[in-house]
């Protein structure tokens, strides 16, 4: 491991995953990756990759520990692995999103695909394992609501306690559901994710608790792998662009990362431009490379309905920064009526997924606009999160109340004509013939 900003190389890590030398974050880097070890020939970690997919092993069977060769060496793994078999997750075309957005080639990489519907379960197989190997009877997260869900379902399968610290009121009931049936400890604490983290922070320097969020350099590395996969998916040739939400940053650092050391690695042979977008009531990184240059981050209050990204104060922005720049990618805002017609977009195309995923759509099309995706370039939306997330956003989306009472009431006539209202009916068959009839006019 060595600290993104003094380089120190500390041998383990503290209890905060913190540079004890001048606090900053620390990741993991591979010196070892000379031309003399098993990562120096791309065509045979190739096929090794995808020989593993019609292996009967777990850790084969797992789209995380099949790219193990890329990942930190967790001794006595067989003992130690812990895994749902997360990642495997489809790459879909979005043939009328594509339209919409005024793009050739668009795909999603459904990250709601895995075992608790997230894209953290990839970070978390890896991360758990390490607490495991550690020795940890207990693990704790903050979170918006995804991260303490797989983190709960990891630890139940590791046989560990966990603890979750979430925002009262502000998460979604499908993920507090997951957590309370997988076991957790759930504790929702009267302010939002930001003052989470921070009575988190301070507990882990006091109790023999190990943390479990994405500064934990073991959640980015294996988050890295969905990249990993992506590539092998496009027969390791990249696309253009990249699209992933911003919250936290954990996620865009940790596919940025990845394609940096697949480069490196002759795995690819050019790199995506990896593109952030932020919700605009949430948007202290946007705010933080437009107006300083990416050079200094203000924490702000955050309030956005795609709860999962209602975060002010990103823990991994320096290395958010660091990716975007590497990739020559971009950052944008979009507002909450985008969001929603966004992701009732995606789930036109048969897809779904959660709000704070569908901002990469949203995103798209004002870089779109903007000019800096073209039409002929080909695009991948990491979407994040399940549509059955958050269906409490949806109902009210499509019966038309998700506005009602805010600041975006009068713009959301913009996003009406995707409304899909359910219709209530007398129970007979003319009424539903007659809005059989209706809906064919309509169509
Ligand atoms: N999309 C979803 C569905 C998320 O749950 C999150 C983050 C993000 C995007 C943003 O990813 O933080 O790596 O930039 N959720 C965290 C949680 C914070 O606690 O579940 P990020």
């Amino acid at each position: 491991m060595r600290c993104i900003s003094c380089g120190a190389n500390p041998d383990s890590a503290a209890q905060d995953f913190r540079c004890t030398a001048c606090g900053d974050l620390l990741e993991f880097f591979f010196p070892g990756w000379t031309y003399d070890s098993p990562t120096s020939d791309p065509a045979a970690l190739k096929s090794l990759w995808l020989n593993r997919r019609t292996s009967s092993a777990a850790l084969d069977q797992s789209g995380v520990w099949r790219f193990r060769e890329l990942l930190p060496h967790i001794p006595n793994l067989e003992e130690h692995a812990i895994t749902l078999r997360e990642g495997n997750t489809p790459l879909y075309s979005l043939p009328r999103c594509a339209r919409v957005a005024g793009v050739d080639n668009l795909y999603a990489k459904h990250q709601g695909m895995n075992p608790t519907a997230s894209f953290k379960d990839t970070g978390m197989t890896f991360a758990a394992s390490s607490a495991h190997h550690a020795g940890f009877r207990w693990v704790a997260c903050a979170s918006t609501g995804n991260t303490s869900a797989s983190m709960a379902a990891y630890a139940a399968r590791g046989n560990m306690h966990s603890l979750v610290l979430i925002p009262e009121g502000k998460i979604s009931w499908g993920k507090l559901s997951q957590s309370l049936d997988y076991g957790a400890l759930t504790c929702q604490l009267c302010t939002d994710f930001d003052g989470c983290v921070t009575i988190l922070n301070q507990l882990v320097r006091q109790k023999p608790v190990y943390l479990l969020n994405s500064v934990n350099p073991y959640r980015i590395e294996g988050q890295k792998t969905a990249a990993i996969e992506l590539m092998e998916q496009l027969a390791w040739e990249p696309p253009d662009h990249i699209i992933v939400p911003g919250g936290n940053l954990g996620n865009s650092s940790a596919i940025g990362k990845a394609l940096l050391e697949m480069r490196e690695l002759k795995l690819i042979s050019r790199l995506p431009k990896l593109s952030i977008i932020q919700a605009q009531g949430a948007n202290p990184f946007y705010r933080s490379v437009r107006e300083f240059g990416g050079k200094k981050l203000e924490p702000m209050t955050a309030d956005t309905q795609a709860t999962a990204i209602r975060i002010g104060n990103p823990a991994s922005w320096k290395k958010a920064q660091r990716v975007l720049e590497a990739t020559c990618g971009e950052v944008e805002q979009v507002t909450e009526v985008e969001i929603a017609a966004a992701k009732a977009e995606i789930g036109a195309d048969g897809i779904g997924c959660e709000p704070a995923s569908a901002v990469t759509l949203a995103g798209l099309k004002k870089l779109r606009r903007s000019g800096f995706i073209k039409p002929g370039e080909s695009v991948v939306l990491i979407l994040t999160g399940h549509l059955l997330k958050d269906p409490d956003f949806t109902i009210k989306f499509h019966r038309g109340d998700l506005f009602a009472g805010t600041p975006e009431q009068s713009r959301s006539a913009a996003a009406r004509h995707l409304q899909r209202a359910p219709v209530e009916l007398d129970a007979n068959l003319s009424s539903v013939i007659a809005a059989l009839e209706a809906a064919e006019r309509n169509s």
